[in-house]
């Protein structure tokens, strides 16, 4: 026996049913797996499934997607989250059907330069759609193989090892459902907390089946030694829609650059009864509930984001917010104004 082939007689019996996969042994549709490789870039198997059949059956082949309207995709889409992934499959899709004929290139070099596509989703599309020998690397991934090998090294540095490591496993044939397989197991056995060895088709191949350090492994990155600075940050808007903005003090971190006005940042955490006091007046307050998390080169920092409208006279200037690129925002400010601005209600 080999590791391969165990692999595959595991995956023969128990692979998960998915609707883009083929059955072990079989090629499946290379639009089904572009499909659902981006829907399963920042989304769980189950929630995917539902959306992946609506898609099929709204946009059956790749033509039909890539001259669907994207306002028809968006809507699909809702729910799912993350919509530059939708606009960015669409971009793809009908890049690949305008300069590759509707053909899916099968080289993940090539994948790679589409829209939407990284080293992950390239090798995982040529491996599962065209059995491309390559071994797409995941977390998932990356955790069965840390055991299999008793690999130390912490994360992020562990990827790329792992990225190495696995070149000398890519198998001759059946490498989309070696993927899979792998993919399965990760999710159903070599789980995270609790790996579940009893089950596992590999333990005669793995340096750490059966030990307590099965469960500690892939090692995470050393604790940062760097402090946590909180602060608040207001998008206080005018009643006529300008928002406010001052400059930063002349000396020291991000000197002369606009900002935001907010509260001073500090290593103790606001509290909400603390944020509403701020600013006087308004006619409208909401603390977003997303933190802005940034970090500079001594210190995190996590900016707490009210929005705001009202009178008070809270800055030094007031902008349009379609005219925040005129001037000069630090990148902190930058995202403090995508969380607001861009997700808009
Ligand atoms: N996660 C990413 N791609 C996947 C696939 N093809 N099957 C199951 N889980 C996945």
């Amino acid at each position: 026996m080999t590791l391969h082939k165990s692999l595959l007689d595991w995956y023969d019996k128990e692979h998960r049913s998915l609707p883009w996969r083929a059955s072990p042994g079989k090629v499946p549709n290379p639009y089904h797996v572009i499909l659902s490789e981006i829907m399963l870039q920042q989304t769980t198997v189950v929630t995917v499934i539902s959306y992946f059949k609506k898609f099929i059956e709204k946009w059956p082949s790749l033509a039909d997607f890539a001259t669907a309207s994207l306002d028809d995709i968006y809507h699909a889409w809702q729910g799912l989250g993350y919509y530059s992934r939708a606009r960015n499959l669409h971009k793809c899709i009908q890049e690949i059907q305008g300069e590759y004929g509707g053909i899916i290139p099968s080289d993940p070099s090539i994948l790679i330069r589409l829209p939407g596509i990284g080293p992950y989703t390239a090798a995982a599309i040529a491996a599962i759609g065209y059995e491309y020998p390559i071994v797409p690397v995941d977390g998932n991934i990356i955790r069965v193989f840390s055991r299999l090998l008793c690999l130390k090294t912490p994360l992020p540095q562990l990827q790329q090892e792992v990225r190495t490591v696995v070149k000398s496993y890519v198998p001759l044939k059946r490498s989309g459902d070696f993927a899979q397989a792998l993919m399965d197991l990760g999710a159903t056995i070599c789980k995270p907390q609790k790996p579940n060895c009893e089950k596992c088709p590999l333990t005669s191949y793995c340096k750490v089946a059966f030990s307590e350090e099965a469960g500690a492994l892939p090692l995470k990155k050393p604790k940062s030694l760097k402090p946590t600075f909180y602060g608040v940050v207001f998008w206080y808007e005018t009643p006529t829609g300008e928002v406010w903005l001052r400059r930063r003090p002349e000396k020291g971190l991000l000197a002369n650059l606009m900002e935001f006005p907010g509260l001073e940042w500090r290593l103790d955490p606001y509290k909400t009864e603390e944020i509403i006091l701020h600013p006087s007046k308004s006619d409208t307050f909401v603390i977003l509930p997303k933190i802005v998390k940034h970090t500079f080169t001594h210190f995190h920092l996590q900016l707490t984001v009210v929005k705001a409208v009202g009178s008070d006279r809270i800055g030094e200037i007031c902008v349009l917010p379609e005219n925040l690129t005129d001037y000069a925002l630090p990148t902190l400010m930058k995202k403090v104004a995508t969380l607001t601005w861009a997700n808009k209600s």
